[in-house]
């Protein structure tokens, strides 16, 4: 078989799999979304051999002494997840932090580019989910999930209100993100205030949303994350499909019936969201 570089080693593809599995969805309008992995010890080493000289330290405007030292696997600023597959090392690439903990240098790929303009956000909930997963979580993924962000036009932007009509749409939502989700007020996308308001709701929440922009979620694999965000619009597109009818909704999943999902699942329903 063909040696495929760094392009055959799991993390890269998994990484890479995953941009495209979200292009696939219609959540990267042009470069819209971006998605980050913090790498393991055995992935910095099985792509250490195709690292470059590292490019030059630049600050974040965040930081993190839980992320210091750490390497990532980035999309890049302006990049399309529709050209991951064609053309990754422009695409995405990998930055070291440094152990100040406040700053990126690039590694490998991001060729004249450079890591999401999302980066600040992305560190930041690695930071927390890092310390709430004692080291479990490694992925964080925004798009820009269609039905999630119409909603954020028609329901009240609270994390209760959001919560209650996700798990109410799916019976499956309230065992995969039992602690309901966290909702962020619009704000400019791209900086530090919207990097740490998020980051506070990641805090209790594996998902958060941002008004009138997209989703992020966090997990410990490419697979759990990209479910999460797929669960989360389901349901959403589930909650339109029955707005859309303008019909009186007849039946839903009761309060208590949601207590029973969380009672034979075995998770922990955050109680604040029930009635
Ligand atoms: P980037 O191209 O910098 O990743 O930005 C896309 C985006 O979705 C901003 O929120
Ligand atoms: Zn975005």
């Amino acid at each position: 078989m063909a040696d495929k570089g760094i392009y055959g080693i799991a993390c890269v593809e998994g990484f890479m799999r995953m941009c495209m599995d979200g292009w696939d969805q219609g959540w990267h309008e042009r470069n819209g979304g971006n998605l980050t992995y913090r790498m393991k010890e055995e992935d910095i080493e099985a792509c250490r051999p195709y690292f470059h000289t590292p490019g030059e330290w630049v600050k974040m405007g965040v930081q993190a002494d839980n992320l210091a030292g750490e390497y990532f696997i980035t999309t890049g600023s302006g990049k399309y997840f529709r050209n991951v597959e064609i053309a990754p090392a422009e695409s995405l690439g990998i930055v070291e932090i440094n152990d100040a903990g406040d700053s990126w240098r690039i590694v490998w790929g991001l060729e004249n580019a450079k890591p999401t303009s999302e980066f600040p956000s992305h560190f930041m909930n690695h930071s927390v989910r890092k310390a709430a997963t004692n080291g479990a979580n490694r992925v964080i993924y925004h798009c820009h999930a269609t039905n999630v962000i119409a909603l954020t036009y028609v329901l009240p932007l609270t994390d209760r209100d959001f919560s209650r009509a996700l798990w109410k749409s799916a019976t499956e939502c309230p065992v995969v993100f039992p602690e309901g989700v966290g909702v962020c007020p619009w704000m400019v996308p791209g900086g530090a205030d919207i990097a740490v308001a998020t980051s506070e709701l990641m805090k209790t929440y594996q998902a958060a949303i941002w008004a009138q922009h997209g989703l992020f979620t966090s997990g410990p694999d490419f697979d759990i994350t990209f479910g999460l965000a797929h669960t989360i619009e389901k349901s959403a597109e589930i909650y339109w499909k029955v707005l859309a009818t303008g019909q009186p909704i007849l039946q839903t999943i009761t309060d208590d019936a949601l207590r029973s999902i969380a009672k034979d699942f075995g998770v922990q329903l955050n109680e604040a969201f029930l009635d």
